[in-house]
């Protein structure tokens, strides 16, 4: 099966308006038109409208960095799928290990979150992943498990539009990617719990990004492991001409 890859790049809090505009710009010029895969890049909520008219006919998707469960009321600091979607987004991060240890995100918000991110038509790039001290104390397959049980819940028959990541939390900013053989390991398991789930035919089309100090100098290997269909890139995201070289991988 084959599934087509997705290189997305994660700005976290970084950029106004003006300088995401002139990211997105320089972006658009330096990865041209690729074939054979797909890009897209998650700005701060306040440059999205303005990046979507950036990426105009560039063929890269817009993606926000979280989103709420309710379609409106009295949330305040949220904001809901439909408002994105007027923004001009076509996917969403949910589940950000960011999220989940800095600001109380729980397995059980982010499959709210993805639920509403499927019914607003968004598609939702949902993250998972370990600590240092859960690997360590050898329990990132229970930890995984757990966390993508509660994306299958939350997305339903909707994981079929789904992406999953896998981001060891040991390994975001941090310069330490997982190497191509443990990244490897983690994702084909994922990828056997949701066939488990959801039956082969949709495991088998199911993207599984990896992310976590993805580089130009290490997406190769990363991108020629057999269930690694694309990377979460943050820090290297930032930089034009380095994303541009990762969305132009050598798999
Ligand atoms: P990084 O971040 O590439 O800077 O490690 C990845 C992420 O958090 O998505």
């Amino acid at each position: 099966m084959s599934r087509t890859p997705l290189l997305a790049g994660n700005w976290k809090m970084h950029g106004t308006r003006s300088e995401a505009v002139a990211l997105a710009r320089a972006l658009a010029a330096a990865i041209g038109s690729v074939a054979g895969r797909e890009v897209a890049v998650a700005p701060p909520f306040t440059a999205l409208e303005a990046v979507a008219g950036a990426l105009a006919g560039s063929g890269i998707g817009l993606a926000a960095q979280n989103v709420h469960w309710e379609p409106k009321g009295a949330f305040t600091g949220e904001v809901s799928a439909a408002m994105l979607r007027e923004a001009g987004c076509t996917h969403v991060i949910v589940g950000h290990s960011e999220r989940r240890q800095y600001f109380g995100e729980t397995d059980a918000t982010v499959a709210k979150r993805l639920g509403a991110a499927l019914a607003g038509g968004l598609i939702p790039i949902a993250c998972v992943g370990e600590t240092l001290a859960e690997r360590e104390a050898g329990e990132t397959a229970a930890v995984i498990a757990r966390q993508v049980a509660a994306v299958l819940a939350g997305a339903g028959a909707g994981i079929a539009r789904c992406v999953l990541a896998y981001e060891p939390v040991w390994a975001i900013g941090t310069g330490r990617t997982a190497t191509p053989a443990q990244a490897e390991e983690v994702h084909a398991a994922i990828r056997r719990q949701v066939a488990g789930t959801a039956g082969e035919a949709v495991a088998a089309g199911l993207r599984i990004l990896y992310g976590g100090s993805v580089k130009p100098d290490n997406i190769d290997a990363l991108m020629a492991e057999a269930d690694i269909d694309g990377a979460l890139v943050g820090g290297a995201s930032l930089e034009a001409a380095a994303f541009a070289r990762i969305v132009r991988y050598r798999g």
